[in-house]
């Protein structure tokens, strides 16, 4: 049995006078989708994430859809760090950071992580999402103007949307477009924020930095970049998008999470104290959420300790960077602009995608079928991640599996 509708289709608005209306339709397309073996979410992890997992559906697989692009989530020493903070400072920190939920821990985390950006100071936040919902809506209000890159984050989004901005939306790393907007709008608004991603979360390609800093000073703007996927992955030291454009200082609102590269949980924003102090104060994911757990704190720094002193992690995941995608664009595959861990494999249509999804599962590669919403609708893609763990032979494996699916179904 093949599932009837594509997810876009349960997305088209329904008249109806009750909220549970779509509720019966959504179920039956995720019960088809589950039967049909094509539901690609949510499988059953059983050991630590690694290149190697063991996953109740499927058994033994070679993990492909992982944002633990430097396998620190299970590294020893940032294990043993977070243990020692268990043990030191028990499992919850039982508060919000601006009442009693702040430990020496927590500090120090935002010490090191203003450090690694060079900044004066930076606030943390319990997720990434929150971050940017918390750090857009306490910094922009109505009357102002978001311009925002049309692939950036969905937490981007729901920030400026929260923050009763007016936003508008630019084609993907076109300065152009967003040129020709605010030469039409700057007049009309106060404050104008830019908003992008560093890297991008479904394109692994990166935002056109230099020219966005010449367009925030032209046009009298401010300009947050989200280094999600960038941190610890891009410029020389890792630093991410700014030290990739050899552009140190001069974004004025660096945002990003805990929870990809550093493996932990957690988002920060970052820039000038007063800046920061200010987030801390008006963003209410920050004053009305509590603060993180002392063992995922103590794990961060010592993340942060390994990103400033040891960069051979860093060197064999762009090693695996290489190798794959190197040889997907030798074999005919649309993988983007991608220069990062994140390998997009553009398929275009959605049943294509989830079918070449099933058949890596089956073989035992885990990877991430990503449709809409995720991706405009004629984006479906196969998102690979890399990981600084996998091993050539691993590598190899995934290649040889791709090429025999994509010429199967037409891809290549
Ligand atoms: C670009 C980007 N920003 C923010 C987030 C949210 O981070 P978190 O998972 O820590 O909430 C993510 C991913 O989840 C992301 O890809």
């Amino acid at each position: 049995m093949s599932s009837q509708k594509s997810f876009f289709d349960l997305f088209i608005p329904q008249e109806r006078k009750d909220i549970f209306a779509p509720l019966n339709d959504f179920n039956e397309y995720l019960k088809s989708s589950i039967a049909a073996k094509e539901y690609a979410y949510r499988r059953t992890l059983q050991t630590p994430t690694s290149s190697k997992i063991q996953v109740a559906e499927f058994g033994q697989m070679i993990m492909m859809g992982s944002n633990n692009y430097l396998d620190f989530a299970n590294n020893p020493q940032v294990v043993a760090a977070a243990k020692k903070a268990l043990e030191g400072y028990g499992y919850g920190s039982g508060s919000v950071a601006l009442l009693g939920g702040t430990f020496e821990l927590h500090r120090k985390l935002e010490t090191s992580i203003a450090n690694f950006y060079q900044r004066e100071h930076a606030a943390v936040f319990p997720t990434g999402y929150s971050a940017n919902v918390g750090t857009i809506s306490a910094l922009v209000q109505e009357g102002d103007l978001i311009l925002m890159d049309m692939y950036a984050h969905a937490s981007l989004v729901d920030g400026a949307t929260l923050s009763g901005a007016t936003v508008k939306f630019f084609q993907h790393n076109d300065i152009k477009h967003l040129e020709k907007t605010l030469t039409r709008l700057r007049d009309k608004f106060g404050g104008v924020l830019i908003v992008t991603d560093g890297v991008f979360s479904m394109d692994g390609d990166v935002c056109v930095l230099p020219d966005l800093l010449s367009i925030k000073q032209k046009y009298n703007a401010r300009l947050l970049i989200d280094e999600a996927h960038a941190i610890g992955i891009i410029g020389k030291e890792g630093r991410g998008t700014e030290e990739y454009f050899n552009r140190i200082g001069e974004v004025d609102i660096i945002t990003g999470t805990l929870s990809k590269a550093p493996a932990g949980i957690g988002g920060y924003v970052t820039g000038s104290s007063k800046m920061v102090e200010y987030v801390r104060h008006f963003a209410s994911s920050y004053i009305f959420s509590t603060s993180l757990p002392p063992p995922v704190v103590g794990g961060l720094i010592e993340v942060f300790h390994i990103l400033e002193t040891d960069l051979s992690h860093k060197a064999k995941l762009e090693h695996n960077i290489e190798r794959f995608a190197g040889k997907l664009r030798s074999l005919g595959f649309n993988i983007g602009e991608t220069i990062t861990a994140i390998i997009p494999i553009i398929i275009g249509d959605e049943p294509r995608t989830k079918t070449m999804a099933k058949e890596m599962a089956e073989a035992g590669i885990f990877c991430s079928a990503v449709v809409f919403p995720a991706v405009s609708k004629t984006q479906s893609r196969l998102r690979i991640s890399l990981m600084s763990s996998h091993t050539d032979k691993e590598i190899d494996r995934v290649l040889e599996l791709l090429e025999q699916l994509g010429r199967k179904h037409g891809v290549i």
